[in-house]
């Protein structure tokens, strides 16, 4: 299946959809959703009903959010969302991407983990406390995106 990606969204939608999934973080304004959208290095897959956003730098890839709207849910749009912003990643040259997440988020632990993504690190008590949800932990995840078998990129850097 092609990946929904529809780079014309507007910040209005962007924030619009992301304040009504998220308690914890807080809503991004729309201000900061144009902000992110005019950076070069960010990375957008979008469809009326959900979007991921993240940026690319150095080689890695970082899933910034990712929503889809709740009576949207179970029908294969996070993953899609997901593997879009993976393909956009890899084709700017991100060989590895990372996000974060909430311990207490099954839902997206669950899309993660089906997706491939496992367990980098883990930061205690990363989410405060906030509009009636605990504390949580932090968990990073993370995955290849080279294809396995391919040949490993050059690193000027390495000895
Ligand atoms: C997490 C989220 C993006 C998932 O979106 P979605 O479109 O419902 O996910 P999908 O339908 O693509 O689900 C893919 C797989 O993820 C897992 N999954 C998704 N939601 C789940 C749930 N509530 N419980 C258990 N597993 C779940 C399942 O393995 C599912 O495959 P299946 O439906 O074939 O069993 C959505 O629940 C959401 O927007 N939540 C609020 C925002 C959020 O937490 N974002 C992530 C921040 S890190």
């Amino acid at each position: 299946m092609t990946p929904p990606v529809t780079p014309a969204v507007t910040p209005a939608a962007l924030a619009r959809l992301h304040a009504a999934v998220f308690v914890r973080p807080r809503p991004w304004s729309a201000a900061e959703f144009a902000a992110l959208l005019a950076a070069p290095s960010t990375i957008l897959a979008s469809a009326p009903e959900g979007f991921a956003l993240g940026r690319v730098a150095a080689g890695e890839a970082e899933l910034l959010t990712l929503a889809v709207a709740a009576r949207a849910r179970r029908q294969g749009l996070g993953r899609r969302l997901l593997a879009a912003c993976e393909a956009a990643a890899a084709s700017r040259g991100a060989r590895r991407l990372v996000l974060e997440v909430a311990a207490d988020n099954l839902a997206a632990r669950a899309l993660y983990a089906a997706a491939g993504y496992g367990e980098a690190g883990r930061r205690r008590g990363y989410y405060v406390a906030r509009a009636g949800l605990a504390a949580a932990d932090a968990i990073v995840l993370a995955k290849s995106l080279e294809a396995p078998g391919a040949a490993p990129a050059a690193d000027p850097e390495s000895c």
